[in-house]
C-alpha cells in the first residue's frame, strides 16, 4: 500500500506514524516547506526502526511523486486558532484544497481519498466536484474525531472501560456536530441506562466543545485526529467492513441531496460501501439538520 499524506505539518505527521503504527503501508510524507517533511519522516522511521515496523515514511516536496498511491489524505492548509470555528477557515482553505486538487487530477485518478482540511464537510465536497471522482472513493475524517472525544467523556462519567464504550456522532464536523446518545451502548447495554438526562445534556455539549479547549490549551489537536484516520485506512486496507462515521456525499440519503456530512458507513476495500439511514426521531433530526443548514450554506458560498 502506498499512502500519500498532504501536509506535513503537526496533524500530517501524525496521520504518517499512526498508519506506519497500524503497519498499513508505506507513507510518502509531502509538503512545500522545505525539510519539513523530510525532518519528520526521520524522526517517525527512528521510532519504526526500533520497533521493528519495516514500512517507512518517506518525505518529499514534490507533489509528482504521489502518483499510484492507494490513499491520498488531504490535510493541506491552515488550523483554526484560539477563539475561530472551523467556518471560519471556510475560504483560505477552499483555495488551498483547490490548489491540491490540480495535483491531484494527474496523480490520483484511481487513489482512495480522505479529506482532513477544515471545514471538513464542504471541503470534501469540493474535492469530490473538482476531481469527478467516484463518491465511494473520497471522503472526509471528522465524526471519528468527535466520536473518540464522546468515548472520552462516557468513560470518565461511568467510570467504566474505554475498551466497552461503542458510541455515534453525526451531523457536521463543525459547530453542530451531534453525539448520538440513543445509537450509543457500553457492553451492548444501552448509554441511557448508565447515565441521566442531565448527564447525557452535558456530555453531548462537552464533546462539541472540547477541540476548542484543546486548541486553546495547545494550539492544535495533533494525535486524535493521526489515529482518526488511520483507523479508516485500516478499515479499508484490511477490508474490515467496519462501521465508522465518515462525510460522505448523500444523494437521497437521509432527505439530503448534494451534500457531504457525517453519517455512519460501512467502509470497505471499495471505500464507502455503504451509508447507514439510520431512523432518527425528532429532536435528532432536528439537530442533524442544523448541520446540514450550515454545510449547505458553505457549499453555496464556493466557487468551483
Ligand atoms: C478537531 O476537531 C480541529 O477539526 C479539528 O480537532
Amino acid at each position: 500500500m502506498k499512502i500519500t499524506v498532504i501536509g506535513a505539518g503537526k496533524v500530517g505527521s501524525s496521520v504518517a506514524l499512526n498508519c506506519s503504527l497500524r503497519e498499513l503501508g508505506d507513507v510518502l510524507l509531502l509538503d512545500i516547506v522545505e525539510g519539513l517533511p523530510q525532518g519528520e519522516a526521520m524522526d517517525i522511521n527512528h521510532q519504526l526502526a526500533e520497533r521493528g515496523i519495516d514500512y517507512t515514511v518517506r518525505g518529499s516536496n514534490s507533489y509528482d511523486e504521489m502518483r499510484d498511491s492507494d490513499f491520498v489524505v488531504i490535510v493541506a492548509g491552515v488550523g483554526r486558532k484560539p477563539g475561530m470555528t472551523r467556518m471560519d477557515l471556510l475560504k483560505t482553505n477552499a483555495e488551498i484544497v483547490k490548489g491540491v486538487c490540480n495535483k491531484l487530477k494527474n496523480n490520483a485518478q484511481n487513489s482512495k481519498i480522505i479529506v482532513v482540511t477544515n471545514p471538513v464537510d464542504p471541503l470534501t465536497y469540493l474535492v469530490i466536484k473538482s476531481l469527478g471522482g467516484q463518491k465511494t472513493n473520497i471522503m472526509g475524517m471528522g465524526g471519528m474525531l468527535d466520536l473518540s472525544r464522546f468515548k472520552e467523556h462516557i468513560s470518565s462519567v461511568t467510570k467504566i472501560s474505554r475498551d466497552s464504550i461503542q458510541a455515534l456522532v453525526i451531523s457536521e464536523h463543525g459547530e453542530n456536530l451531534f453525539p448520538l446518545v440513543r445509537f450509543s451502548s457500553i457492553g451492548g447495554i444501552p448509554l441511557t441506562e448508565f447515565i441521566t438526562e442531565n448527564e447525557s445534556e452535558d456530555l453531548i455539549k462537552k464533546t462539541k466543545n472540547i477541540a476548542a479547549e484543546v486548541i486553546s490549551l495547545k494550539g492544535a489537536t495533533v494525535y486524535a485526529p493521526g489515529n482518526a484516520v488511520s483507523a479508516m485506512v485500516e478499515s479499508i486496507v484490511k477490508n474490515k467492513r467496519a462501521v465508522l462515521p465518515v462525510s460522505a456525499l448523500l444523494e437521497g440519503e437521509y432527505g439530503c441531496n448534494g451534500i457531504c456530512i457525517g453519517v455512519p458507513c460501512v467502509l470497505g476495500s471499495g471505500g464507502i460501501e455503504k451509508i447507514i439511514e439510520l431512523k432518527l426521531n425528532e429532536t435528532e433530526k432536528k439537530f442533524f439538520d442544523l448541520g446540514v443548514q450550515s454545510v449547505k450554506n458553505a457549499i453555496k458560498s464556493l466557487s468551483f
